[in-house]
């Protein structure tokens, strides 16, 4: 049975949410790898729309085993919550398995989150203000406080005791800014721990024994490509490994049993935060489309910035991720375009660039090379094949996959599991040959 990764290919919101939803039944196995609550996947099922923050959407299915994985950086107030509010609405979370060294986001993290931001200034990253990026900081120092310390209460209280000292020091001295008390976090922390105390187990050996017994695991990606800590826009990047490399150490579930990767991308493109943008939009024409996709972020509500689709990045995507196929997201926001531009290169100091560049000040000085073409100005909705959708549409895609080189494996036309298209001879039908019979 394949073992498959999900990835965004451009900096986020590209529709994943829906495509490992269109894919979590034919699969046993949904788990996350990387990211936090940052995090806002929306699936629509039926008339119910969920906005799932840290749980996998696999949890919407029945029978569908959801894994946490040590790459995630967990609140736990939030994870609760979240739990809680999928609870009343009748989804069981009998199957949800959070990986014991998945690393905590304490309160002290959404405060330096927030205070480093404004220090920053107009270097400022646009983070989501929920305190991700600190609790991998703390990771990578060895302070970090885990799932299983959780478990613990004397080996809890001493991590905690050290990193509330240090933490402190540095809200007072550096941001002065509020600082927090040992006995009041222990206190909400155990709180959360008798909650979550079930959930938490060994997840990569029970990855590992669930894969030697024939299941198959989807290794769903959050935020994106260009949002990873080494192959994104760094700095305006999150601070985990977003890309297909990290659902192997994010989970535990070695390289060699990973069998190909999905990338996810937008018609067009959309940023939330700070960073370059070469492929970014102004005026009526942005407004327009971020009206027409509904392009607010579905963790902060901020508007997203919005651009056409960036080939360049396209072609990167596929190379550090080693796509073997992309699911086109929202063409339907596309049908009122009366052009339609593609980035197909860039332009820097009288060069055309075709690579993305690596260099951080090349990407920011970038200026788009754009091809043309005129819109279809119909309705794409509803298309059930690629032969029902306008002949300049179908031109489009045609060029956007000459472009990356990959071929499409879904075309997403609406927010609906039925508003998708499944493109033929692609790795996706080889992979999950009873997902023909799931979408029509
Ligand atoms: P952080 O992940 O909150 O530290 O934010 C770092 C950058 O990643 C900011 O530009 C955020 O807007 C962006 N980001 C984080 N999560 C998401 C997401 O789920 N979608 C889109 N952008 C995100």
């Amino acid at each position: 049975m394949p073992n498959i990764v999900v990835v965004g290919t451009q900096w986020g919101d590209e529709g994943k949410g829906k495509v490992v939803d269109i894919l979590t039944p034919h699969v046993n196995v949904v788990a996350r790898f990387a990211g936090g609550n940052n995090a806002g996947h929306t699936v629509v099922v039926g008339r119910e729309k969920y906005v799932l923050h840290t749980v996998p959407s696999g949890i919407l299915h029945p029978g569908c085993r959801s894994v946490i994985g040590c790459g995630v950086v967990v609140d736990p107030g939030s994870l609760i919550e979240e739990m809680e509010s999928l609870v009343q609405r009748g989804v069981t979370l009998d199957h949800l398995f959070i990986s014991k060294n998945a690393h905590l986001i304490m309160p002290y993290h959404p405060a330096l989150d927030r205070a480093s931001e404004a220090k920053l200034g107009k270097r400022r990253i646009g983070t989501t203000g929920k305190g991700v990026g600190p609790a991998y900081v703390d990771k990578a120092a060895r302070v970090g406080i885990r799932m299983a310390d959780l478990l613990n209460e004397a080996l809890f209280r001493e991590k905690l005791e050290l990193n509330v000292a240090q933490k402190n020091r540095l809200l007072r001295e550096i941001y002065d800014a509020q600082t927090f008390s040992v006995e009041e976090i222990l206190n909400q922390y155990l709180r959360y721990a008798g909650w979550l105390a079930p959930y938490i187990t060994d997840t990569a050996l029970l990855l590992s024994r669930w894969i030697d017994s024939g299941y198959s695991v989807l290794f769903e990606g959050a935020q994106a490509t260009m949002l990873d800590i080494d192959h994104g826009t760094y700095p305006y990047i999150t601070s985990s490994s977003t890309t297909a490399g990290g659902a192997s150490t994010g989970t535990g579930v070695p390289p060699t049993r990973i069998h190909g990767v999905l990338g996810v991308s937008k018609a067009y493109t959309t940023r939330v935060g700070g960073g370059p943008f070469p492929s970014e939009m102004s005026g009526p024409l942005a407004e327009a489309i971020r009206a027409r996709g509904h392009e607010y972020g579905a963790t902060t509500g901020r508007p997203r910035r919005c651009g056409w689709f960036d080939a360049v990045i396209g072609r990167y995507a596929a190379r550090i991720n080693g796509l073997d196929t992309v699911a086109l997201t929202k063409l339907d926001v596309l049908d009122q375009c009366e052009s339609l531009k593609v980035c197909v290169g860039y332009r820097y100091r009288g060069e055309i660039l075709t690579e993305f560049p690596e260099d951080e000040n090349v990407v920011a000085a970038a200026e788009p090379v754009y091809e043309e073409s005129e819109g279809w100005r119909a309705p794409t909705a509803g298309a059930k094949n690629e032969a029902d959708l306008p002949a300049k549409a179908r031109r489009y895609l045609e060029r956007l996959e000459e472009l990356i080189g990959v071929p499409f494996c879904l075309i997403s036309t609406g927010a609906q599991r039925d508003e998708t298209i499944l493109c033929e001879d692609s790795p996706l039908l080889r992979w999950y040959p009873s997902v023909r019979s799931s979408l029509v």
